[in-house]
């Protein structure tokens, strides 16, 4: 039973959360009201069909469309994950290749070589140079840090009125527009598709996220590849959470959430860590004299965890505080004032000279945040191994490394 006693021990621990998912060990809202075993149902008459929703899962559906005029929603239970492939997958029926804006998350690169179609990988700017017609292009925004395409709006009506179809993967904005101090829900882009993890920002449960489609043959092809990839034994737990999640959406008050954001920052500051604000309110990347990585472990041994660390700091997700919430705020506070530099060590660095000059075999990925470094068929250059390496010095696990070793030590023996 040792994956039941690690998380007991978090519990026992007081693990202080400052990464998702949006309900912080259960501290913001209090799922635990509607979240109970018992509830954990199958699809027995009156819950309704997942796949085919006609009555209390239609009305779930029909609440979560409200978020945005203009749009069909449909609640999922296998993350965005889900709707991005299922979406690729239906829009691949209608387009003859792929733009891939910015860095986008490993499910968008998955969808497409599921499906075997052409991408190419472009900068906004060189998106005004490409032939669009015929053609999808995937965005993701805000990016994991929390930074938003400012003018995602105009690149839309762009690629619109160019006959070509948008995704927007806004896995990390689900609670954007809660209020007018946060900036803009990524609905109000008026893209094709836009795929929102509740999970991650609100408080729902892990795998709770939301498919919204504009136009509703396109949304009915979507969800017959959902009927495909998605389980056909629904948690009920987790819709439950995303209808609870729509619900402190709704009605969400931010007075408290920017005054503890502020006291937060300036704890921080005294504490001579530095603070870089994102376009997202809720999320802030920090960094001190001894490195990020040092940071992060740092809080890790005071029971701060945070989101992510990489070369530009540690991504804290900030708690939605709210009237009554029950998040350690002060202890938070505390651990901060008492925060010493932790001692760290260098990770091992693997032997994986061999890759030098190879072709990519499985991409490989530093997760998080999840964006390949090296694409499937790629070759693998010096500077890449260099990265890895810096990667395995500071403990960050990278997918698909071992793989491809695994392969050339393999085909080297035959
Ligand atoms: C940008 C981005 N898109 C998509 C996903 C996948 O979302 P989910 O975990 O809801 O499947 C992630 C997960 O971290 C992500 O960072």
């Amino acid at each position: 039973m040792s994956l039941i006693n690690k998380l007991k021990s978090f519990h026992i621990e007081g693990a202080v959360s400052m990464h998702v998912p949006g309900h912080k060990n259960n501290t913001i809202g209090k799922l635990s009201d509607v979240i109970k075993p018992g509830y954990d149902l199958t699809e027995i008459p009156g819950l309704d069909d997942l796949h085919d929703p006609a009555e209390v899962l239609d009305q779930l559906n029909a609440e979560l469309a409200q978020k945005s005029e203009g749009y069909h929603a449909q609640a999922m239970v296998n993350g965005t994950t889900n709707g991005i492939i299922s979406s690729i997958y239906a829009l691949n029926e209608k387009v003859t290749n792929f733009y891939i804006i910015g860095e986008a998350h490993k499910s968008v690169y998955h969808g497409i070589s599921l499906v075997n179609a052409a991408y190419t990988v472009i900068s906004e700017e060189e998106l005004y140079e490409s032939e669009l017609a015929s053609s999808c292009v995937i965005f993701t925004s805000p990016a994991y840090t929390g930074s938003l395409d400012k003018n995602i709006k105009q690149h839309i009506e762009y690629i619109r009125n160019n006959s070509g179809f948008s995704i927007i993967d806004a896995a990390h904005g689900a609670h954007l527009s809660i209020t007018e101090n946060f900036k803009e829900s990524l609905l109000l882009a008026e893209a094709d598709v836009v795929v929102e993890s509740y999970h991650k920002m609100l408080p729902a449960l892990t795998m709770a996220s939301v498919l919204f489609t504009k136009d509703i043959h396109l949304h009915r092809r979507i969800m017959h590849y959902i009927n495909h990839f998605e389980t056909s034994s629904p948690s009920y737990l987790v819709l439950a959470s995303i209808e609870y999640a729509q619900q402190f959406y709704n009605e969400y008050n931010d007075e408290i959430f920017f005054k503890k954001r502020a006291e937060l920052i300036h704890c921080l500051k005294e504490a001579e860590i530095d603070v870089a604000e994102q376009d997202d309110p809720a999320k802030l990347m920090l960094t001190w004299k001894r490195g990020a990585y040092n940071l992060e472990l740092s809080f890790r041994k005071t029971g701060i965890y945070s989101e992510m660390v990489t070369d530009a700091g540690v991504l804290w997700c900030l708690p939605l505080w709210h009237e009554g919430d029950s998040y350690p705020f002060k202890e938070l506070l505390h651990k901060i004032s008492k925060l010493t530099p932790a001692v760290s060590s260098e990770g091992t660095v693997k032997d994986i000279d061999i890759l030098e000059g190879k072709i990519c075999v499985a991409n490989i990925v530093p997760y998080p945040p999840g964006v390949p470094l090296v694409l499937k068929g790629a070759a693998i250059t010096e500077r890449d191994l260099k990265r890895v390496k810096h990667y395995q010095v500071n403990h960050v696990k990278i997918e698909g490394i071992q793989y491809n070793i695994n392969y050339y030590m393999n085909e080297a023996e035959l």
